[in-house]
C-alpha cells in the first residue's frame, strides 16, 4: 500500500512537471516565476561552471526576469530540443544563441536581439580562411545551427559533419578529423584567447546574424515585456557590464 502511494505521488509529480506551460504573460506574473531554457554548452554565452549555469545569456536573462519582477527557474537541454520545447509548452522562454531566421520565426516568436554576431571560419591551416577555401574540404558544425545552414550553401564543400554540441565540433577540428569548423565569432574569439597556442586560426565571417531569445509562437505580450525590460537594462548600463565581463567588449546590436 505504502509503495502504491509512493508510486501515485511520483506519477502525480511527473504529471505536474509535464504540464508546465509556455504560459501567457498574466499567468507567469501570477505564478511569479518564469521558466527559462538554455543549452549550457556554448561558452561564453551559456555554459556550466561546475554545477553553476552561467554566461552572458544567463546573466542577461536573470537580470531581465528580475526587472520584470519575476523569479526564474532554468531548464537545460540539448540545443535541438529547445525551440521544440516551446511548442510543447515545456518552458516560457528560450535563450540559447538562436539567430533570427525566417524558418525559426515560423515556429517561434523572437524577442529583440541581445547580441549581433555571425558564423566564422576556424581552421588550423592559414590557407583555409575564406568561403572559397572550403571547397573540397570537410567542415564541422553543431546540428540544428545556422552554421550548418550556411555551410551547406558554400559551393564545393566536400562534407559537412554534424555534432551534437559546438564543443564536439571544435574537438573534431583540434584532433584534425575535419579541415574547418564554423562557429560564432565571439565563441572563436574566446577560445583563441583561452588557448592561444592550440593552433586555431580564425578566417572570414561566412554570414552575420542577430541573436535573440524566443517565446512560443504568438506570445507577443511576453516578448514585449521582455523587450521593455531588456531596453531598460541596456539604457542603465547593466547589459553593457555583463557583456564586458564575458567578452571585454559590447556585443549588443548597434
Ligand atoms: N547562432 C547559431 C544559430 O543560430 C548557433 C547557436 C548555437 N547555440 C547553442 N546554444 N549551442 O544557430
Amino acid at each position: 500500500m505504502k509503495m502504491l502511494k509512493t508510486l501515485a505521488a511520483a506519477a502525480l509529480a511527473l504529471c505536474a512537471a509535464a504540464t508546465v506551460q509556455a504560459r501567457p504573460l498574466a499567468e507567469i506574473q501570477k505564478s511569479g516565476t518564469i521558466i527559462l531554457a538554455s543549452e549550457g554548452q556554448y561558452a561564453p554565452f551559456n555554459f556550466f561552471k561546475g554545477k553553476q549555469l552561467t554566461g552572458y545569456e544567463i546573466d542577461v536573462a536573470e537580470a531581465v526576469a528580475k526587472k520584470m519582477g519575476l523569479k526564474y527557474e532554468w531548464k537545460t537541454v540539448g540545443f535541438d530540443a529547445l525551440l521544440t520545447g516551446l511548442q510543447q509548452d515545456r518552458w516560457d522562454l528560450v535563450i540559447a544563441s538562436h539567430g533570427i531566421t525566417e524558418e525559426r520565426a515560423k515556429a517561434a516568436t523572437f524577442t529583440d536581439p541581445h547580441y549581433c554576431s555571425g558564423g566564422q571560419i576556424v581552421s588550423m591551416k592559414p590557407e583555409i580562411a575564406k568561403a572559397a577555401d572550403l571547397a573540397g574540404k570537410t567542415v564541422a558544425v553543431q546540428t540544428g545551427t545556422s552554421y550548418l545552414q550556411h555551410v551547406k550553401e558554400v559551393p564545393g564543400v566536400k562534407d559537412v559533419k554534424n555534432f551534437p554540441t559546438d564543443e564536439a565540433a571544435r574537438s573534431a577540428l583540434s584532433s584534425k578529423r575535419v579541415d574547418a569548423w564554423v562557429t560564432d565569432r565571439f565563441v572563436a574569439k574566446e577560445m583563441l584567447a583561452k588557448a592561444p597556442k592550440a593552433g586555431f586560426k580564425t578566417g572570414d565571417m561566412l554570414f552575420i546574424e542577430k541573436v535573440a531569445a524566443a517565446v512560443a509562437k504568438g506570445n507577443q505580450p511576453l516578448a514585449d515585456a521582455w523587450n521593455k525590460a531588456f531596453k531598460e537594462l541596456v539604457a542603465d548600463g547593466t547589459v553593457g557590464k555583463i557583456s564586458q565581463k564575458y567578452f571585454q567588449e559590447d556585443v549588443t546590436c548597434k
